[in-house]
């Protein structure tokens, strides 16, 4: 039987900024098609775009398609399974959950609205990895905070053996310079004050500029600065192995690129890091840091760090302690290894025992914490700039971002996308304190 067309959609992501980058672009999709957004409550279509990173982001699917079904009878929404679980289990999706409707993968949402009219009949799937890239097929950006993510590159080649984005994500692929200055210029039309450019590895970026000369990231940087009314430049994730001299030299010579520099290492051990396929190790880590701060001494580090991982013993894992406080990572996000079907480490010999593993990511977490509020506290009595992006706890208060990505908590009226001059007066484990020194012009 024929279910009626849905007329709004919510759309809910998991995972990393590029999965928010694509539910963002899904639910443009379907507006352009005449659905209007809803809560996850109320929607005719639920797409949750899900995560397969680890065992825990890869179930969490499960248990929300739970929580739809049990809304029952005419108000049980149509539901889609995108992203990387997606592709990653492509059809077993509905045979292990039969209320789902639609599976699509990362690189075919663009086909979405073609999938939710099939879906009226029966389970659509699409999990292809087209040639044709589904940007050309993507309605124009809109509506933007002040803060706006840009995907620049998508998929990667390294396979670490513990990671499932190769599988999931493909190979690298680097979108066209003119179509990304295009997106650029457009998000700033709609608002945004801030980009992140993002990909996979995103420092993998190589494409021609409009004269056609080969350019890498920090081109790409450089063009997207001269566009008068954006205030500051990210990208994330880098790979050591692709940080190249002109992206080192870019963060010395272009005002808008913001001294922070997420740079997964992932172990600081040599034997670990080689098991992991990760084609740098500790040392070569460290100069590419000291590099970097050769020629921006206040850039703030960050990175992933993995514990647990087959056979790491307690002295690997203390030279990976050792090295978060050589570097003196300003923050880091940290992962108990979980064994991902189908890549090489999970059938590696000698699994760390979870209660050790779970007792060494605390130990981790501790010390990054520690950094963090050092970190922190040594903005205390600088005066800085904070981008306003939302309204605080209380009442009168606004939330920004300093230019080492630090909240601070500002009391003002000021509107998002404002940018402040602030003085930082407090520093807590988690967030500055602002006071606002002289209004510049937004
Ligand atoms: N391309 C990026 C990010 C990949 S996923 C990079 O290479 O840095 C984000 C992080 O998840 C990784 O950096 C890694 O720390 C973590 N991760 C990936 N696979 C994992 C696994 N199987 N178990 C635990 N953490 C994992
Ligand atoms: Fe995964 Fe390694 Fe590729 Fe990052 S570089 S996405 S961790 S395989
Ligand atoms: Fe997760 Fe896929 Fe991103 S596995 S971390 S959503 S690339």
């Amino acid at each position: 039987m024929t279910r009626p067309a849905p007329k709004s959609f919510h759309v809910k992501s998991f995972g990393c900024q590029m999965n928010a980058y694509d539910g963002a672009r899904m639910g443009e999709l379907l507006e352009a098609e005449g659905m209007a957004p809803a809560s996850v409550e109320t929607a005719d279509l639920v797409v949750l775009n899900t995560c397969h990173i680890r065992e825990r982001a890869a179930e969490k699917v499960y248990s929300d398609i739970g929580r739809l079904v049990k809304r029952g009878g005419a108000a049980r929404p149509m539901i889609a399974v995108a992203g990387c679980v997606a592709q990653a289990e492509g059809a077993e999706i509905p045979r292990r959950a039969p209320a789902v409707d639609i599976v699509v993968g990362p690189q075919a949402y663009h086909r979405l609205p073609a999938l939710v009219r099939a879906a009226r009949d029966g389970v659509a799937l699409d999990t292809d990895m087209p040639a044709a890239s589904k940007f050309d097929a993507l309605p124009a950006r809109r509506r933007q905070g002040p803060s706006a993510f840009l995907t620049v590159q998508e998929g990667c080649d390294k396979f670490c053996t513990y990671c499932v984005v190769p599988y999931t994500r493909g190979a690298e692929v680097s979108r066209p310079w003119a179509q990304i200055v295009a997106e650029a210029q457009a998000l700033v039309e709609a608002g945004a004050r801030e980009i992140t450019l993002l990909g996979q590895n995103v420092n993998a970026w190589r494409g021609e500029d409009i004269a056609g000369r080969p350019q890498g990231l920090d081109g790409l940087i450089r063009a997207i600065a001269e566009i008068p009314a954006l205030a500051r430049i990210r990208y994330t994730t880098s790979h050591p192995n692709d940080m190249s001299d002109g992206l080192i030299a870019a963060h010395a010579d272009i005002d808008k690129l913001m001294p922070f520099l997420h740079l997964p290492v992932q172990a600081g051990s040599d034997r670990i890091l080689k098991a992991m396929n990760r084609s740098h190790d500790t040392t070569s880590y460290l100069r590419l840091i000291e590099r970097v701060r050769a020629i921006r001494p206040d850039i703030a580090i960050s990175g992933d760090f993995i514990v647990g991982f087959p056979g790491e013993t307690e002295v690997d894992f203390e030279q990976t302690l050792a090295l978060i406080r050589a570097v003196g990572h300003a923050q880091a996000f940290s992962f108990k290894y979980s064994p991902r079907p189908g890549t090489p480490a999970a059938t590696m010999a000698d699994p760390v025992p979870d209660d050790v593993a779970d007792d060494r990511l605390q130990r981790l977490q501790a010390l990054i914490n520690d950094q963090q509020h050092a970190f922190n506290r040594n903005s205390l009595g600088r005066r800085t700039e904070a981008l306003i992006e939302r309204d605080g706890k209380r009442p009168g208060q606004r939330i920004g971002k300093s230019p080492w990505l630090q909240s601070i908590v500002v009391e003002t009226g000021a509107a998002p996308g404002e940018m402040l001059t602030v003085d930082i007066v407090a520093a807590g484990p988690n967030s500055l304190t602002g006071a606002i020194a002289q209004p510049v012009a937004a």
